[in-house]
């Protein structure tokens, strides 16, 4: 068997068929599709092996033309007896038009297994890839939080081609697996003795193969590990020359270097010896099999065109084998990939939306949200984010979150989206728990510009009606003047219509803060929710932006992060976190005048204002 070297030479372990099981549940949606394929495979097996078979009365009718169906091989003598009614003069003719037959059916069969496949893959391939698109922005936040950068864009992207292409595999392998078990049975039917014998005699050479195979696995990783040291100990030298003369060194390098090199050459001159050894030692092998069936053939001349057929169809045979072998030894390579993408599946199945959504429908907010004894952990996290934090963001009141960096207010801004739950206590809105009310609807509610902000490879236009996606030319206007962004994106080269991100323009940070302000203000809000909001701005923009949320504040809830402290001059209520506690609440002449962390951020921030 001329294995190739380049393919790992391991057959699957039980992780891996595990792994690859998943592959059917990909099928689940077309249970008819194995079953087909199956079908499929053995017919046009059966379909070649019934042509190959024909060649016992075709040539037993050229040979004898009394064509007599008494060769004591089962198969020979019931195909015989097939065309016994057929004129002997056309009986030759007649058999070659059915091999010819036999030939055609396998095309047109092996053509509909491909198309089967084809259609498959468009629909299974294209339903994976929607799946898990679809869990990916489904799946709880933790996880996209906790997965590794570049991990969820391979998983999309790549190995759900390889999982594609691991389904194929399988496909093909169950298609080898049809043709293997008709062959085998069609040469049962010649002679079960002989097949019996050519069973243990392959698995024998396979094997010794496999053996010589390890071997020679063995002797190219201990290579790589001997060039790995041999490649060490040429840089040291090189890198060390300095020391290497210093201390006349150099007969010692010198020995070490050649030890090196010399392990290399014994090395690849017993890894060529033994990986030339495989394909002879597989043909002498095959080669000795061959001669005993010729042999066993010439001992019995009734059967020997059968025999021959014997033959013909073990050459047909062997590589059917060998692909069967190397078919798994891919889908063990892919089952990793498969693994992945289905491992993304399932968890998104067992937490189909995480935080699941509740059934209350929301209802304009009237007194505001109260947060009671919440304490919170990141998932796989030790220490707590948030501790028993009790505060009330009042309707129609700007709230401002202060404190350290660290101190929790992102934390708390995404247990209000509902991004996580909290891991104990609970959020009230209205005095309803928030885990009860309709999810969608929820975040319907509330805007948000967040610490990071994101805008797409899109327009200006298209960015800021995110927001709403229904909404017309001016009230995305409307929203942007809000932001005090409508004045640079006029100035743009194709105002709101310009490109930006990767393939247009690129914005300032504080102008693609203010479209994303713009992009929540055209949300028109119940809560508006910004997470440090002008850290990037300049001082014209921020208070003309402080305007817009004073404005805002009449209508919608307000809830803002801040580490510059003149953006909560106007709040209402300030609530100070540090690690993860709130340590201080109460509006700022409260604050101030109690003295603690609050009064003393603030004097830093205006020494002045405090004298
Ligand atoms: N996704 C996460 N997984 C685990 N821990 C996190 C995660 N995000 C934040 N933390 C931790 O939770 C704590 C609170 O973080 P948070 O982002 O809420 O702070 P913050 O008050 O917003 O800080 P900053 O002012 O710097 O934005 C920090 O100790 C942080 O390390
Ligand atoms: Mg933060």
């Amino acid at each position: 068997m001329p294995q190739s070297e380049k393919i790992p030479l391991q057959r699957p372990r039980k992780k891996e068929i595990e792994n690859i099981r998943g592959l059917f549940s990909l099928l689940r949606l077309h249970p008819w599709a194995i079953p087909a394929i199956i079908g499929l495979g053995a017919l046009s097996s059966l379909a070649e092996g019934f042509g190959i078979s024909l060649f016992i009365p075709f040539l037993n009718g050229m040979e004898q033309p009394a064509f007599h169906p008494d060769t004591g091989i089962w198969l020979a003598d019931t195909l015989a007896g097939l065309f016994n009614h057929v004129a002997p003069a056309h009986r030759l003719m007649v058999i070659a038009w059915f091999i010819f037959g036999a030939i055609l059916l396998k095309a047109l069969l092996s053509f509909s297994t491909t198309a089967l496949f084809a259609w498959l893959d468009m629909h299974a391939a294209h339903r994976l890839r929607s799946c898990l698109f679809n869990r990916i922005l489904r799946v709880e936040y933790g996880f996209i939080e906790a997965s590794p950068s570049g991990k969820l864009y391979n998983t999309l992207a790549t190995e759900t081609w390889r999982t594609r292409d691991a389904l194929e595999t399988l496909v093909d392998l169950i298609i080898s697996l049809c043709m293997i078990v008709v062959y085998t049975a069609l040469l049962l039917l010649i002679s079960w003795k002989l097949t019996v014998l050519v069973i243990i005699f392959m698995s024998m050479i396979s094997g010794l193969v496999r053996v010589l195979n390890r071997y020679v696995k063995n002797l190219s990783s201990k290579l790589t590990h001997t060039n790995a040291l041999f490649y060490k100990r040429m840089v040291q030298a090189l890198e060390g020359m300095k020391v290497v003369r210093a201390f006349g060194r150099e007969p010692y390098e010198q020995n070490r270097f050649n030890k090196a090199s010399e392990g290399i050459s014994r090395l690849v001159m017993k890894l060529t010896l033994a990986a030339s050894l495989v394909n002879p030692v597989y043909e002498i092998l095959a080669g000795g099999l061959l001669v005993y069936v010729l042999f066993t053939a010439l001992r019995t001349p009734a059967g020997l065109t059968a025999l021959l057929v014997f033959i013909f169809i073990l050459y047909r045979l062997q590589p059917k084998i060998k692909e069967l072998d190397e078919q798994c030894i891919k889908l063990s390579s892919l089952s990793a990939s498969v693994a992945d993408v289905m491992s993304l599946l399932d968890r998104a199945a067992i937490h189909p939306s995480s935080p699941s959504s509740g059934n209350v429908p929301v209802q304009d907010l009237k007194k505001g949200i109260h947060l009671h004894h919440v304490s919170f952990y990141y998932p796989n996290s030790k220490r707590p984010a948030l501790r028993d934090v009790s505060i009330s963001i009042e309707q129609a009141r700007a709230t401002a979150l202060v404190g350290p960096s660290g101190g929790g207010k992102s934390t708390l801004i995404k247990l209000v989206l509902r991004l996580y739950d909290p891991t104990e206590g609970e959020i009230l809105v209205d005095d309803r728990p928030l885990r009860q009310l309709d999810l969608a609807l929820w975040r319907k509610q509330i805007a948000m510009v967040s610490q990071d902000v994101y805008l797409f490879d899109a327009t200006v236009r298209e960015n800021i009606a995110y927001g709403r996606l229904d909404a017309d030319p001016d009230e995305i206007v409307e929203a942007a003047r809000q932001a005090d962004a409508h004045g640079f994106i006029s100035q743009l080269p194709d105002g709101y219509d310009t490109q930006i991100g990767e393939r247009g323009v690129r914005l300032s940070g504080g102008q693609q803060q203010r479209i994303a302000m713009a992009r929540a203000f055209l949300r028109k809000p119940q809560i508006l929710i910004l997470d440090e909001p002008t850290s990037v701005l300049d001082t014209i923009s921020e208070s003309l932006i402080q305007d817009a949320i004073q404005s805002l504040r009449q209508e919608c809830t307000v809830l803002i992060v801040a580490h510059r402290l003149s953006t909560i001059q106007q709040a209402d209520h300030i609530v100070v976190l540090e690690q993860g506690r709130v340590c201080e609440q109460g509006d700022l002449r409260q604050l101030l005048a109690a003295g603690g962390l609050f009064a003393k951020l603030y004097e830093l921030q205006f020494p002045k204002n405090t004298a």
